[in-house]
């Protein structure tokens, strides 16, 4: 399965990422874990990143769709991918096209998961990931056993630094003006599917399995 999984920010594209990889055992290629961990290792492409990033704006085009061509040229890609956060401009939906044919390959599936605004912003407050296995809680929804501390490995609980209101405002925004045309792009070739987000992790996990299968 080739999937896509779009959403605004604090949807829970990550966390649903986590179901799916594992049903179908396929990678999860997250644009937006790729950039911080280039920010962590202080690679230049990071560094160039993070200026975008702390704002809130996309990274350019050219950079975001070089790392993903590349990514996807990788062999554990061949039997299929999950793509989170990626493509959310139209150039990039394009360029993501012409991959896949110089692959020989289609998009199965473009799950669209819904939240309303008001629940987004709750839930990029209150999301803490560990520093060391990446692993996502939220303060309120899905605490974690020990307070600050991870429940698979203990290491230190971190905020991400666009998850500020400020930041995080602006994200919805850009996700507004620049994301959200692409659901009609895919809506136009019949790929979209859309899943209420706004329910338990488990519920909307299971409404993406169901509309995955069908696909
Ligand atoms: P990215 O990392 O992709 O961030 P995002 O799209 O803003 O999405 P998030 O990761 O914030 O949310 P999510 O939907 O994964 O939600 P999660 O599962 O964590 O991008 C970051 C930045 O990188 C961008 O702003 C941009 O600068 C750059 N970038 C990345 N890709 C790019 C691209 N293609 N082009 C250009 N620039 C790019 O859940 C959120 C919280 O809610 C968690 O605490 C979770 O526990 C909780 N939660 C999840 N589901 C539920 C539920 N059902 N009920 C209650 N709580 C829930
Ligand atoms: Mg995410
Ligand atoms: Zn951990």
């Amino acid at each position: 399965m080739n999937i896509v999984i779009m959403g605004p920010p604090g949807a829970g594209k990550g966390t649903q990422a986590e179901f799916i990889k594992n049903k179908y055992q396929i990678p999860h290629i997250s644009t937006g874990d790729m950039f911080r961990e280039a920010v962590k290792k202080g690679t230049p492409m990071g560094k160039e990143a993070q200026k975008y990033m702390n704002e809130g704006k996309l990274v350019p085009d050219q950079v975001t769709i070089g790392i993903v061509e590349d990514r996807l040229a990788e062999a554990d890609c061949q039997a299929g991918f999950l793509l989170d956060g990626f493509p959310r401009t139209i150039v990039q939906a394009q360029a993501l096209d012409g991959v896949m044919e110089k692959l020989g390959r289609k998009i199965d599936a473009v799950i669209n998961i819904t939240v309303p605004d008001n629940i987004l912003i709750q839930r990029m407050s209150g999301r803490v990931s560990c520093k060391e296995c990446g692993k996502v809680y939220h303060l309120v929804f899905s605490p974690p056993a020990v307070e600050g501390k991870c429940d698979e490995c203990s290491a230190e609980l971190i905020q991400r630094s666009d998850d500020n209101a400020e930041t995080a405002a602006k994200r919805l925004q850009v996700y507004n003006e620049q994301t959200s045309p692409l659901l009609d792009y895919y809506q136009d070739k019949g790929l979209l599917r859309n899943v209420d987000g706004d329910r338990d992790p488990k519920l909307v996990g299971s409404d993406i399995a169901a509309s995955l299968d069908k696909a």
